[in-house]
């Protein structure tokens, strides 16, 4: 098993270099000019590398994710979300490959407050969702063997993230305000990579396994109740902070370049039922996170 794995550096695809290695050869690709290419914005060299390589799955964690700036730079983030994956789409079939993608809950338009299923219309607000988007109908179109998962809110111990911005925030400021009226389910990088790694060994073996699925960790909460609970957790820890206030805002409160949903929500029933998984809830896997994090800076 030749596994080809894009987007080596980011947060998914780092977690993704440890839970695949056991099914394999990992030939994992950053940014970085080598000979063999794994920039997104190179299609005619990233395609001669699939070919090169001849893998057996390709992993594409690489994305264009800098979701305000893909208001301005849309043509970059076109090429990196839907173009190049398209090119990973057809050279994936031509050599019988499997594609393994990750998508987002903001392809969804945000309305109403029950979970997203796999069936619903996605319906874009941003061009990134716009772009994701793309991505997704690219491989459906040309890549029979694939699996794609919707994710949301992603974070990683490593690199920065919401919950150490907060931390850092509580720590220099008296009052905060923070978002409460998107809500989602926090879903952490290990979780992504480690149901991908299982997704993946079934669905090697059962190909009927291909197609969309949502994947996020269980409940539900706002950024605001998410920062809440990292400092209820911190200070439980004998963290000490400034704050005082955490007040609640709204989107509108808190103009940025592009609209995001306001309902995240993932239902993920289709996923846990076809792989045989219970997904945790999402305050286990930031409490795991918090307690890495706390115990390096203390
Ligand atoms: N983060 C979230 O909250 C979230 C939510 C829903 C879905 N997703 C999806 O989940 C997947 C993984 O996201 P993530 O959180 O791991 O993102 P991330 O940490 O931002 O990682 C993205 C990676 O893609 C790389 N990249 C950017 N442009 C590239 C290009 N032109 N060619 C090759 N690589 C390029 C980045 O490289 P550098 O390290 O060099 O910048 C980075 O390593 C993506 O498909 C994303 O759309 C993420």
């Amino acid at each position: 098993m030749h596994i080809l794995l894009l987007g080596k550096n980011g947060q998914v695809g780092w977690e993704l270099q440890r839970a695949l290695a056991p099914l394999g050869k990992v030939t994992a690709l950053g940014r970085e000019q080598t000979e063999l290419c794994g920039d997104l914005s190179c299609p005619e060299a990233l395609a001669r590398t699939v070919r090169a390589l001849k893998p057996n799955v390709i992993v594409n964690a690489a994305a264009y994710t800098a979701v305000d700036k893909a208001e301005t730079e849309q043509a970059l983030a076109q090429q990196v979300n839907a173009a190049s994956v398209a090119v990973l789409a057809k050279e994936a079939a031509a050599l019988g490959a499997w594609l393994v993608h990750y998508s987002t809950d903001y392809v969804f338009n945000g309305t109403g407050s029950t979970p997203w299923t796999e069936q619903d219309a996605p319906h874009p607000l941003n061009h990134y969702g716009a772009t994701k988007l793309a991505g997704e109908q690219a491989i459906l179109a040309h890549c029979p063997q694939h699996l794609i998962f919707r994710t949301s809110w992603v974070y990683a111990a490593r690199g920065s993230n919401f919950a150490k911005t907060m931390l850092r925030l509580a720590q220099e400021r008296s009052e905060l305000n923070v978002i409460n009226d998107q809500v989602g389910a926090p879903t952490s990088a290990e979780l992504v990579a480690d149901v991908t790694a299982h997704a993946l060994r079934m669905a090697l073996r059962q190909p009927a396994l291909a197609g969309v699925y949502h994947l996020a960790a269980q409940g539900e909460t706002s950024w605001h109740g998410y920062a809440g609970f990292v400092f209820e957790q911190a200070r439980s820890s004998g963290v000490e902070f400034a704050l005082q206030t955490c007040l609640p805002i709204s989107s509108e409160q808190w103009p940025v370049p592009a609209t995001r949903p306001l309902n995240s929500r993932l239902g993920c029933s289709k996923l846990e039922a076809a792989f045989d998984l219970a997904l945790p809830h999402w305050q286990q896997g930031v409490t795991r996170m918090l307690t890495e994090i706390l115990e390096q800076t203390h």
